[in-house]
């Protein structure tokens, strides 16, 4: 089977490309990416050798070259995760989030229909997404398959609409789509703008922790490789035109999240306890900031049987001993536009 994993150098795409590779050695793989600032290749370095494995550098935003290359390469599935990702950064610049979110989104189903038009039989299209389409839920209530979209951020939004363009193309063309919806992952290789590895960072070098509002908004946090097992099983085992949520039922509240990590920081660090705690500092609040995410994934768990295999406070640890251990990766994703981006983002906040 030969198979396009898009956007494979960032955060989650490397941990797929990863287990892919490993996992099906009579697959062929294409890891397409433009490297952007959360692309790197060192993410994916220990498998870029392998016979199976192939990475093409481009812009899924350009048309031509993507239908080129479904032309070239006669892919039978697509898994596509590359895409803008982080909320702060559509509140400064929503254009971006358009262009590769949805119009790269089409592009591909474009390619995908012209090249398997004439024969579905065997193909798929497999679309990575987030719960952030289903809007923000207070106290009560989990997010389910059928939760109506309503989606906040201009991030969550461009999300939707690519969501809503897969939907669109199977049901218009009969392209054989699945949809996954998946809640906050957290692990190795993250771009340090995100919650977790930010906040690990910022601890390291004893820097503020700026945490939004009260702390008290509520995410629900899936261990990154779990989220790669989930995507196996839907793309291998999932029931054409589905849509299947993916999470941990592992909600935290932000700040509850934050003494966590600041207390296995203190012992990993030999710091007196609560020394790193000192270091948090409430900020102006994110625009629009959605209160809680939580998914409902029975049906991914009662279908398809897959479950998350990690308890929160293991994974934090592996994540927070992969930062310490990966110092030459951290250097090199902070450096350059990330300083700029920093001060844009956080600067008189
Ligand atoms: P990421 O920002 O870490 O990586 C995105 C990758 O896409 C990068 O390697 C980047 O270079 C590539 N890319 C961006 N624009 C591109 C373009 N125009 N052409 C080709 N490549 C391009 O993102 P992530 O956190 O790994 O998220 C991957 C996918 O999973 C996204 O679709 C995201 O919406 C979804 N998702 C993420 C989370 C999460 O918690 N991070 C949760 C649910 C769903
Ligand atoms: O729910 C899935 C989504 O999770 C994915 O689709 C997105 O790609 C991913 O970025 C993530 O979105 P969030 O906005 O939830 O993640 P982020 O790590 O940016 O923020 C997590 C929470 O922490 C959120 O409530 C905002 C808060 N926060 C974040 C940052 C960066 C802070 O308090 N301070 C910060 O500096």
């Amino acid at each position: 089977m030969k198979i396009l994993i898009t956007g494979g150098a960032g955060f989650i795409g490397s941990h797929v490309v990863r287990w892919f590779v490993n996992k099906y050695p009579d697959y062929q793989i294409v890891n397409l990416d433009n490297l952007t600032y959360a692309g790197n290749l060192r993410s994916i370095k220990d498998i870029e050798d392998n016979p199976n494995y192939t990475f093409v550098r481009g812009d899924i935003t350009d048309g031509v070259f993507i239908q080129d290359l479904f032309e070239r390469h006669q892919f039978e599935g697509v898994l596509h995760l590359a895409a803008e990702s982080h909320v702060d950064r559509s509140i400064l610049n929503p254009l971006e989030f358009v262009q590769t979110n949805v119009i790269g989104t089409v592009n591909l189903l474009n390619a995908a229909k012209n090249l398997w038009k004439d024969n579905y039989e065997g193909k798929l299209f497999y679309h990575i997404s987030t719960d952030e389409v289903y809007g923000s839920l207070d106290e009560g209530g989990f997010f389910t398959e059928e939760t109506p979209y309503d989606p906040q951020s201009p991030y969550a939004a461009s999300k939707a609409s690519s969501d809503h363009f897969v939907r669109a193309y199977g049901n218009t063309y009969k392209l054989p789509f699945v949809i996954s919806n998946c809640s906050n992952n957290y692990g190795s290789h993250q771009f340090p703008e995100k919650l977790i590895p930010l906040f690990i960072n910022n601890i390291q070098q004893k820097k503020p922790l700026p945490v939004y509002g009260k702390g008290e908004n509520v995410r629900d946090w899936l261990y990154v490789i779990d989220h790669a097992h989930a995507i196996d099983v839907i793309f291998h085992e999932g029931k054409h035109g589905e849509t299947y949520n993916i999470g941990g039922f592992n909600e935290w509240k932000n700040i509850d999240l934050i003494k966590v990590l600041c207390k296995l920081m203190d012992k990993k660090l030999g710091r007196a306890e609560g020394e790193s705690e000192q270091l948090i500092s409430y900020v102006t609040d994110r625009a629009g900031h959605d209160l809680r995410y939580a998914i409902d994934a029975h049906k991914l768990m009662n279908e398809l049987g897959w479950k998350p295999s990690l308890q929160f406070e293991e994974g934090l640890e592996k994540t927070i001993d992969w930062y310490l251990e990966n110092q030459d990766w951290l250097h090199e994703v902070t450096s350059g536009a990330y300083q700029q981006y920093y001060e844009e983002q956080y600067e008189g906040r």
